[in-house]
């Protein structure tokens, strides 16, 4: 017997099994996760589709024992997933099931196929789901719900995300080995750093494609009672700006404009901790700016990809700066829901308050002689509970006005 310990559904799970036993008995057997559904055992059928890492996989020709410390998402937990519960309605919709025994498995493959695919052709979307077969619907209501749900996200202005958001390919549990391999590349790096005193070469790119889309994008604005110059020359410093910003930190200092780390966000019952890299562009002629990054949440194997741009410039009031700031972010897995619903802007618009109550404090520092080390900055962390009660009562504010006609 073979102790596997995993994280399933966002759970931590451990059990002992024989090291013949695949995947899906172990999550049917030892975790009642019975929505991943056996059909022919063979590789052939596709009915126990999961997502190990990430990336679609068959369970019954995956040992459970090659799955330590991998991620895997069942059916079961895409209930709360935006892109499986459109899905699951069309598939109502457009007659896309009978007995159901096939569906789990289609599911996680449509889910795959709906988020790398911009506008595939029904022959696409037939050759991307030719590894998941039904004994009774027949597949022209299947593909037809999976074409409407791609055309009704592309008309919301969802995009595709290129590769469905993995960095790698390959059979199932190959996103770990290629993360573990990556995790290794790093030590390595690290260890030569520290002997040679070379700085490292950046490990990834988080450039977008110069087709990417965001889902959601909105500008805010900020001005800081600084001058112009004194505000563009902080913006260049990646390390201090980083510390401004309440739950971010940086991995080390950029390497040619590219930097890695990990930002920390909590909203009410809701934390996540996306880690990732970013490409920063300056230029100084037109005081703009661009931060292109993206980042997962492995707890809930949350992918977020943005792009955040800047332009410095002067204020109406004389030593004042005005900064303009436009967001745009894509939101996958089970923290889309907290993307959609709107709170991302007012999340985004208190962690830029309190990033400014940092900065001003900062720059007045900077202009006594101060040194960085000796200033304590006035907001290190967001309050949670006060944040969420506080853009809760914004919204009822805001919908009084509208209806009411005042505040
Ligand atoms: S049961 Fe796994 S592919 Fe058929
Ligand atoms: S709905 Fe019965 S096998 Fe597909």
């Amino acid at each position: 017997m073979n102790t596997v310990s995993l994280i399933a559904n966002g759970r931590k799970v451990s059990a002992d099994v024989e090291p013949r036993t695949h995947l899906a008995d172990f999550l049917r057997d030892t975790q009642n996760l019975t929505g991943t559904h056996l059909g022919c055992e063979h590789g052939v059928c596709g009915a126990c589709t999961l997502l190990i890492d990430g990336a679609p996989a068959r369970s019954c020709i995956t040992f459970a024992v090659a799955c330590e410390n991998a991620e895997i998402i069942t059916i079961e937990g895409l209930d709360d997933d935006e892109i499986a519960a459109e899905l699951r309605a069309a598939f109502t919709r457009e007659h896309g099931l009978q007995c159901g025994y096939c569906t789990p498995g289609m599911i996680v493959s449509a889910r795959d196929v709906v988020m790398r695919l911009q506008e595939p052709s029904e022959h696409d979307i037939r050759v991307a789901m030719s590894g998941n077969l039904c004994r009774c619907t027949g597949y022209v209501g299947i593909i037809r719900a999976i074409q409407g749900v791609i055309e009704d996200r592309r008309a919301r202005g969802i995009a595709a995300i290129p590769g469905g958001g993995r960095t790698s390919l390959g059979p199932a549990g190959a996103g770990r080995a290629g993360a573990v391999a990556r995790a290794s590349a790093a030590a390595r790096i690290a260890l030569k750093t520290d002997a040679s005193e070379t700085t490292p070469a950046p490990s990834h790119s988080a450039s977008l494609s110069a087709d990417w889309k965001p889902q959601m994008s909105f500008n805010q604005s900020f001005v800081v009672s600084h001058p112009v110059d004194d505000v563009w020359r902080f913006f260049g410093r990646i390390e201090d700006v980083a510390s401004c910003l309440p739950g971010a930190s940086l991995a080390g200092a950029p390497v040619s404009g590219h930097v890695q780390g990990r930002i920390r966000v909590k909203v009410g019952p809701i934390s996540a901790e996306f880690q990732g890299a970013a490409e920063i562009d300056r230029d100084d002629a037109t005081r703009t700016g661009r931060i292109s990054g993206s980042g997962k949440d492995k707890r809930s194997g949350s992918a977020t990809r943005g792009l955040v741009g800047y332009a410095v410039k002067p204020g109406e009031n004389p030593g004042e700066t005005r900064v303009d700031v436009s967001i745009g972010y894509t939101l996958t897995g089970m923290l889309a829901q907290f993307g959609r619903s709107g709170l991302v802007e007012d999340v985004a618009s208190r962690l830029i308050k309190a990033f400014v109550a940092n900065l001003e404090a900062r720059l007045a520092h900077e202009a006594r002689g101060g040194r960085s080390e000796t200033l304590s900055l006035p907001v290190r962390e967001l309050d949670a509970g006060s944040l969420i009660s506080s853009v809760v009562f914004g919204r009822f504010r805001r919908l009084f006005a509208r209806l009411f006609g005042r505040n």
